[in-house]
């Protein structure tokens, strides 16, 4: 295992990610993580992030000794290597111009590193720069093995050691070799083996879950989203029917979606579970509330409520035996993110929306099987265990579903024609292969009436919006060009099929300064 040290650099969730995706297990944990943590974590090697400030500030980050008296290879990266440098006597220069961008470094030394990797092109290598300061003089025992023309030192090793510092970011996608030298750096150097596979993650978790469990038994919010998707079936592998899932259907889900649930989970694997027909419940509370926060506020709330109450049955109903655990589906962004705002004293969990909040007579011990994950492994994952392809790579839905799909007062007429809508674009949109193009798509309800002609009458009906975008981290999105063809298709099956809708429109509006859902 790889023990990353953060120094805060944008990129560092990268290198993680490049690191198991060669197959070896890793953590991160910010740079003032305690020195016995340091000395407990098994490091077969260790790699010092980028970060955004100098060695010449005052308070800026120091390599702990700590990592040094490992006696592991260590990869310092930009901060990392500069850090290095310093910390081994070497001189760092500040400089007030930014080198950012793709550039090309020029091999001229040896290194198990990078032997090899930069021959197609005359010993050159596109790398990716992102830094302020830079290494103008190695430390003692470190020979130069690549430069630039601004970056005289670009690449430093210290063979001996297996210490190396490189000023570029190889867990970028713009390194074009990166993904093979952090591949060298884990297996060459560090001598880590490759087993960091969905087949053997799934039987280290289930021995895991195993021993934690025991003979108790295990409660679960099943959604049918990927996370809680993949918990399930995860736990139903380790524990079988020691785990009840509750799956409540709050009336605001797509077209069959709560069928499918089961079917997949009950019908086809034998998961014990739960469906909660709470969609009077939901709408009731809902009625006559058109302000999109409040209206997710009633939804979180009225989930706890009907959450807490099936809860309380499957505690009564387990042949005597309470409940005593309570799966969640946290994934490893969101340790990574709360650890940070705590700068590292503490590991805290950002608990998950749809269970934060349960009442007090309510106390459960945490099962979190996927905590140390990145999405991509839990979908791996999910499909290992069987799930269904559709299941793991279904766009993503908001927790208040259709709720704040359905602009204004939500009613069950208009989630009902938003279900017919939104499935007909989703049938479209897969036929056509745009579905996986997009990041997320669906259909929006606006509470608007429209004049249409159907033959020789007048229809005075709803109006619906089409949402298609391309995004990575749904921070920012473009709205998608979908061909007019599609979009065509879409519009006419619509209002063909659903008397209902008269109108029907595409959103061209990109984030920001639009969000992604409607509300
Ligand atoms: P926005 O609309 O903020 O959406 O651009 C960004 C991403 O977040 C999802 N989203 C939500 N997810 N509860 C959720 O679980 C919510 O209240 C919520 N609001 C937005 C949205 O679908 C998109 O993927």
């Amino acid at each position: 295992r790889i023990l990353i040290i953060d120094y805060g650099s944008q990129y560092s969730q990268l290198i993680a990610r490049r690191v198991r995706e060669a197959g070896v297990f890793c953590e991160m944990y910010p740079y003032d993580i305690d020195t016995s943590r340091i000395e407990e974590f098994g490091a077969k090697g260790v790699i010092l992030s980028g970060g955004p400030e100098s060695v010449h500030d005052e308070n800026s980050p120091k390599i702990n000794q700590a990592l040094f008296d490992l006696n592991v290879p260590i990869l310092g990266i930009c901060y990392g290597m500069q850090a290095m440098a310093d910390h081994f006597g070497g001189k760092v220069q500040a400089s007030d111009v930014q080198e950012f961008g793709a550039s090309t470094i020029e091999v001229t030394g040896s290194s198990v590193l990078l032997d090899g990797i930069a021959g197609e092109k005359e010993n050159r290598l596109d790398v990716w720069m992102s830094h302020g300061d830079k290494v103008v003089e190695a430390p003692e025992g470190f020979d130069v093995i690549a430069s630039t023309p601004s970056c005289p030192i670009a690449v430093m090793v210290n063979e001996d050691k297996k210490y190396y510092g490189l000023q570029f970011h190889p867990e970028v996608t713009h390194t074009l070799q990166g993904d093979v030298l952090l591949s060298r750096f884990v297996h060459q150097v560090c001598e880590c083996a490759g087993s960091w596979t969905p087949d053997n993650i799934i039987d280290m978790r289930v021995e895991q879950l195993k021993q934690q469990i025991g003979d108790k038994q295990v409660l679960l919010g099943l959604s049918g989203g990927v996370d809680s998707s993949v918990v399930a079936a995860l736990l139903h592998k380790a524990i079988g029917d020691q785990l009840t899932c509750v799956f409540v259907d709050n009336g605001l889900l797509r077209l069959h979606e709560g069928d499918q649930v089961m079917q997949v989970f009950a019908e086809n694997m034998g998961v014990k579970v739960i469906r909660v027909d709470a969609e009077d419940r939901f709408l009731t509370a809902l009625a006559g509330e058109a302000d999109p926060e409040a209206k997710r506020k009633i939804i979180g709330k009225t989930f706890i409520d009907v959450f807490a109450d099936a809860a309380r049955d499957v505690s009564q109903g387990s042949d005597g035996k309470p409940v005593e655990f309570l799966a969640q589906g946290t994934i490893y962004p969101d340790v990574i993110e709360s650890a940070k705002s705590h700068q590292g004293k503490a590991h805290v969990i950002k608990s998950h929306h749809n269970v934060g909040g349960l009442p007090d007579d309510l106390q459960f011990e945490l099962v979190e099987p996927l905590r140390d994950l990145f999405k991509d492994e839990v979908r791996k994952l999910g499909i290992a265990l069987g799930l269904p392809h559709k299941m793991i790579y279904r766009h993503p839905f908001p927790g208040p579903g259709l709720g704040v799909r359905i602009l204004g007062e939500v009613k069950k007429e208009y989630a009902d024609i938003l279900r017919q809508a939104d499935a007909i674009f989703m049938q479209e949109l897969e036929r056509s292969g745009w579905y996986e193009k997009t990041a997320q798509a669906f259909a929006v309800f606006t509470p608007v009436k429209s004049v249409g002609v159907v033959g020789d009458g007048r229809r005075y009906a709803w109006v619906i919006a089409l949402r298609a975008v391309e995004t990575i981290d749904f921070m920012t999105a473009r709205f998608a060009h979908l061909p007019y063809e599609l979009i065509e298709t879409v519009s006419n099956r619509i209002m063909n099929e659903i008397a209902e809708v008269s109108r029907v429109t595409y959103d061209v509006s990109s984030k920001p300064p639009a969000t992604i859902e409607w509300e």
